[in-house]
């Protein structure tokens, strides 16, 4: 008989959170109290306040710097302002090297930051998630107030919990889940964006429709034109997704994702895979639009979703001018790889979410490769008949491009870069 005197106890307990995320036309002109009223004082002290722009962002705004010193003078009795806006390289090439994560750590601790300081970061996903990450490890947590350029960020990423960098050549694989203390989608900022990343966003507000709301997805299918074409619709889906994505962390039950359903991520498997493969030629929204597509299809072949729904989820796509045709496309086996690291990312078995119908979402935990197969060849002869080969992705680009061109640089640019 045992005579060892351990003991436990399990305690579950729930710490409560605020998501305060905010619409505006002009967050640094005429909206700009919005933003000034997410800092709080601390006490009777000032907190501190640093920006981090996206350099890609801040070209395509040579006056946003400027905008940004007199939003801090007129604010000046209200907080701190940390000096000028810290730029980092826009795009992928801040989440790939991992030294500009250890420079931003410490211009972060030059500048005293607290936790009761507030990091303000303007720019597109991968800035967002990496300034995220950073401010989420210094001290153990910085208040984060996101103010995303692009509509994928705005619809959906902006809003989430989750922010990481890639490591070991894997997405997303060092980070940390951290509620930002607020959001800010703005319109103004959003101009500037070239039309192959506008477009982009839309494929997370098509699959959050399918997912929660038919009756928005029938709205995306009418009003594709309208948002492919920068109309007053876009900003209609922007928030309307964004609303979805946030009543699903806020009321989801699994904001952390800790069981092992990630209903999210419908379409996901094969589209973190499909950047990869494409070496992040493919935008993520470009692959999600693809992903959300094959994962319609199988379906429809597997659980039962109608062909005609199937259909119009590919018309809703397709309108949006978002399935492209792309060489990674054919390589079905590679593809499959993207199954296994979609399971391990999240531990326990496969789990991937299908549609019965839209709006009915369902797990599974089995995949049929055969009719996967089937139903990735699908998409890519859709793709290939509406693509005219003059069209189809070339590394340099996809053309249809408004605004500035960027190169994101991996290097410092000027005194206040890193
Ligand atoms: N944290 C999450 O939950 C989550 C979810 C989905 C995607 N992501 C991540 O988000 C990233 C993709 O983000 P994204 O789609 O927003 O693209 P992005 O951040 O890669 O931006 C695309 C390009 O546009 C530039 N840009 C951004 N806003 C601009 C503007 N207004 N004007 C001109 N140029 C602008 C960027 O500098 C970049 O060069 C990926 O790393 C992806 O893994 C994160
Ligand atoms: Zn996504």
């Amino acid at each position: 008989m045992s005579t060892s005197p351990a003991s436990g106890t399990n305690v579950p307990f729930s710490v409560s959170f605020c998501h305060r995320l905010r619409f505006t036309e002009d967050v640094l002109g005429v909206d700009a109290d919005v933003l000034a009223d997410l800092i709080e004082a601390s006490e009777d002290r000032q907190p501190r306040v640093q920006f981090w722009l996206d350099e890609c962002v801040a070209n395509a705004n040579p006056d946003l710097k400027q905008r940004i010193h007199a939003f801090c003078r007129r604010h000046a009795a209200r907080f701190h302002s940390c000096g000028s806006p810290q730029l980092v390289p826009g795009g992928e090439a801040i989440k790939n090297d991992v030294h500009i994560l250890e420079r931003m750590l410490k211009v972060m601790n030059e500048a005293d930051l607290d936790r009761r300081s507030y990091v303000i970061v303007i720019g597109g996903g991968a800035v967002l998630d990496a300034v995220g990450f950073a401010t989420a490890i210094a001290h153990r947590g910085l208040r984060l107030i996101r103010i995303p350029t692009t509509t994928l960020a705005q619809a959906d990423s902006g809003v989430g919990v989750k922010n990481g960098v890639n490591l070991f050549q894997k997405k997303n694989w060092m980070g940390a889940f951290a509620v930002p203390w607020g959001v800010v989608n703005d319109r103004r900022l959003l101009e500037t964006l070239p039309d192959r990343d506008f477009r982009c966003g839309f494929s997370e507000a098509v699959k959050v429709s399918l997912l929660k709301d038919p009756a928005f997805f029938d709205w995306i299918l009418h009003n594709a034109a309208g948002i492919a074409e920068r109309g007053p619709e876009a900003w209609g889906a922007i928030e309307k997704s964004a609303l979805w994505h946030l009543d699903h962390i806020t009321r989801g039950g699994d904001p952390f994702e800790m069981l092992e359903a990630r209903p999210l991520d419908f379409g996901h498997w094969s589209a973190h895979k499909l950047e990869a493969m494409s070496a992040f030629t493919l935008r993520h929204g470009e692959a999600v639009a693809i992903g959300v597509a094959v994962d319609t299809i199988y379906s429809s072949f597997v659980h039962g979703l109608p062909a005609e729904e199937a259909a119009l989820v590919l018309q809703a796509l397709d309108g949006l001018g978002l399935l492209i045709d792309h060489p990674a496309l054919a390589n079905t086996e590679e593809l499959f790889a993207g199954l296994e690291e979609f399971r391990q990312h999240l531990g326990g078995r496969l789990t991937v979410t299908m549609l019965e119908r839209i709006g009915k979402p369902v797990d599974v935990h089995e995949i049929d490769r055969v009719q996967m197969k089937r139903a990735i060849s699908a998409v890519v002869d859709r793709v290939k008949r509406n693509s005219p080969q003059s069209e189809r992705f070339s590394a340099s680009g996809m053309g249809g491009h408004a605004g500035a061109a960027c190169r994101p640089s991996t290097e410092p640019s000027g005194s206040d870069g890193l």
